[in-house]
């Protein structure tokens, strides 16, 4: 099959501060003939993740920025249209870094294949891809959660928050999960079953977290930053883990009511012992993430694992459902649905 143009989504300017929809242009360009051990492919869905926020700056990460004018990178749920490459066929599905547009071409070497029969398609953007391995990898390799401990994370009703107090729970921990709003904090505490669930809009959140951690915290997932880090910090008991895996709150600029002084910070370390471990989840990959596809999507057929989208329809609503993501208007893990199968 020929096709010969992609419609896609590429980065129009760099924000200062909160992004905006200006910052992102629609376009369609042309597409380049598939290439020996390259794929064409037809984007069913694409992912809307965190870390994107990040990719719109020019300051120096752990990936490179997406240049202005350039299509803004992510992963998707795609299906093969034409290949070159002897071990992919038309009609198969793949996990591909197509960025944001309805079809591409790549050089298919190492693209995971998505199989129907193991769960959804979108599933393995969610639950069972880079969020819910990132929860997996994080909590078990690093928070470690032992029998009565209590572990708290934010976020808790996306993709990795969500997975982390489930994963807390199996290990017979406590879950304490933070929320935005009543109805996700109804979601992660009566669904998902967390032993409590603390709004961090309520002018007392601070409060409510220490009532719902008497014993203190003994594992901190990490999503947030911001004031919940800082209503953190002084509930960690010794030799408390704190995997940090994201800093939401942070990504367009600090909060001037957050005291973020490093010093307090360091001081908690020290006095506490803590041992606080940034990680990107991919580091962890060659060892871990076949065991992690075969616990979680055992976990899902028996109905010990629950997870949500939030499935937002055409790529042109990219842009827009990608802010609201950063503000918390997502409920559940964000994917576009470009095309049907
Ligand atoms: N290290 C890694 O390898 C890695 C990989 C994947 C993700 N991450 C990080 O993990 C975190 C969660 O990612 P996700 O994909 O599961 O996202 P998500 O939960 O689907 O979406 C982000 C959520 O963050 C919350 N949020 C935004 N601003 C906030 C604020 N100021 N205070 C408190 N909560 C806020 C919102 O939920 P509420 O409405 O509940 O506030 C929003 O829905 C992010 O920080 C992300 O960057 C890291």
């Amino acid at each position: 099959m020929t096709i010969a143009t992609s419609t896609q989504v590429v980065l129009a300017s760099r924000p200062t501060g909160r992004p905006t929809v200006d910052n992102f242009r629609i376009e369609q360009a042309a597409l380049p003939a598939t290439p020996p051990n390259g794929v064409l492919l037809r984007v069913l869905y694409l992912s809307l993740d965190p870390y994107m926020r990040g990719r719109m700056d020019a300051r120096k990460s752990y990936a490179p920025a997406v240049e202005i004018d350039q299509k803004m990178t992510g992963e998707a749920v795609a299906e093969v249209v034409e290949s070159r490459h002897p071990d992919y066929r038309v009609g198969e599905l793949v996990l591909a870094p197509t960025g944001w547009c309805d079809y591409a071409v790549i050089d298919a070497t190492g693209l995971r294949k998505v199989d129907p029969a193991l769960s959804s398609p979108s599933a393995r953007l969610g639950v069972l891809g880079m969020p819910g391995f990132t929860a997996y990898s994080g909590l078990m390799l690093i928070g470690q959660p032992k029998a009565g401990d209590t572990v708290v994370v934010a976020a808790a009703s996306g993709p990795v928050g969500s997975l982390v107090g489930q994963l807390a729970q199996m290990a017979g921990a406590r879950a304490i999960g933070i929320a935005g709003g009543a109805d996700k904090c109804r979601y992660v505490k009566d669904e998902l079953g967390f032993d409590a669930a603390i709004d961090h809009r309520a002018p007392d959140m601070a409060d409510q977290l220490a009532a719902a951690c008497p014993g203190g915290i003994d594992v901190y997932f990490e999503n947030v930053g911001g004031k919940i880090w800082q209503a953190v910090l002084p509930l960690l008991n010794r030799f408390a883990r704190v995997p940090v895996c994201g800093l939401i709150a942070q990504y367009s600029g600090a909060d001037e009511n957050v005291d973020d002084r490093l010093s307090v910070t360091m001081r908690q370390i020290l006095t506490k012992s803590l041992l606080v471990r940034g990680f990107i989840n991919y580091e962890f990959a060659d060892e871990h993430y076949p065991e992690f596809l075969r616990v979680i999507s055992d976990g899902i057929r028996a109905g010990r694992i629950l997870h949500k989208e939030d499935v937002v329809e055409g790529l042109e609503k990219a842009p827009e459902a990608f802010l609201g993501m950063l503000e918390g208007k997502n409920f559940g893990k964000v994917v576009v649905r470009v095309a049907t199968a």
